[in-house]
């Protein structure tokens, strides 16, 4: 079996290659493109075109998107193509080649004032990326209609810079000691990616053996935590104070980050979650620790495992 990941770069994109080694697998990179990746501007569909006659797949994931806040509010046209004009051309070509598609989408497609959210509850984005992110679903089912579509909340993992991910950035900010203000009111629901990749490699296989029809699927972990919790959390674990963190709302009182965004993931067949859903109060600390600096600090301060 063939498959190509575009956004293979990425967070997401990075554990879903690992995911799928038992495939051959191309990924592309647009910025970043090492490691063998293909370069390809996923806003043009002769690139699109070119990468999918050249590898011939059986399925496409599409783990391209724009996700910085600070694109959207800089460059909107630019992160509008990435996250809809993309999903729009990767679907096309797609099914000009034949092959079936798994599309990544995001829980801000909801409003988050009635928690929990189905695959069938009504979407109402408050934002331009959930906005975005609801149009490329609509984009990639007007012409795709077979593929699926996989909603997943803020995801947390190997990172290779810490504002690569939220916790990442706030275990900087716990260590960092300036005083830093974090919303304590929007609950998130912080996401293995590699959870994530598994149920993304779980839905492709179902879909190739014909065993999985074209659907929106939710995957989320259990637990929710604010930013500020996060915060808490951390620096309980290693030892630290959080002192200089202090409890804020300034995601609610914006008006455009969504309160409580529960995925609600009854209606993924038990075959198509992964095998060990992982704890969040057991994988943070690996992820955060090696961005705790300094490390001086943090050797004399660390407290055994509670
Ligand atoms: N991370 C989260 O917390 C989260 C939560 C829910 C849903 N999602 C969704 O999951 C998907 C993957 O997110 P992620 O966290 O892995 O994002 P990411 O780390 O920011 O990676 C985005 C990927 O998209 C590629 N890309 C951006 N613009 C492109 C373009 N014009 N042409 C080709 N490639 C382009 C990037 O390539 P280069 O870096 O090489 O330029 C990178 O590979 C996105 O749809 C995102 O909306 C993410």
């Amino acid at each position: 079996m063939r498959a190509v990941v575009f956004g293979a770069s990425g967070l997401l994109g990075r554990s879903v290659m690992r995911a799928f080694d038992d495939m051959t697998v191309t990924g592309t990179g647009y910025s970043r493109t090492g490691g063998g990746l293909v370069a390809v501007d996923a806003t043009s569909s002769n690139g699109i075109a070119r990468l999918l006659g050249q590898c011939r797949p059986d399925v496409v994931v599409n783990c391209v998107g724009e996700r910085r806040p600070a694109v959207w509010a800089g460059s909107p046209d630019r992160a509008r193509a990435g996250n809809v004009d993309a999903a729009r051309l990767i679907a096309e070509g797609t099914r000009r080649c034949g092959a079936r598609l798994v599309q990544i989408s995001s829980d801000y497609v909801f409003d988050g004032t009635t928690p929990p959210y189905r695959p069938g509850s009504l979407p109402n984005p408050l934002n331009a990326y959930g906005r975005w992110k609801l149009l490329a679903e609509h984009a990639v089912r007007a012409a795709c209609p077979d593929a699926s579509v996989l909603r997943l909340p803020v995801l947390y993992g190997p990172v290779r810079f810490a504002a690569e991910t939220n916790l990442t950035e706030i275990a900087r900010q716990v260590a960092a000691g300036a005083p830093v203000e974090l919303d304590d009111v929007c609950i998130r629901y912080p996401t293995h990616v590699d959870d994530a990749a598994e149920v993304c490699r779980r839905i492709a296989g179902a879909l190739l053996r014909g065993h999985y029809p074209g659907a929106v699927a939710h995957w989320s972990a259990e637990q929710g935590l604010t930013k500020y919790g996060m915060a808490v959390l951390i620096a309980r674990r290693f030892g630290l104070s959080a002192g200089h963190v202090s409890a804020g709302n300034a995601d609610a009182a914006s008006g455009d980050r969504p309160l409580d965004c529960r995925l609600d993931c009854r209606d993924l067949p038990e075959a198509l979650r992964p095998a060990r859903r992982r704890s969040f109060d057991i994988e943070f600390p690996l992820v955060v620790e090696p961005w705790l600096a300094p490390v001086g600090r943090i050797k004399n301060q660390r407290r055994k495992p509670s």
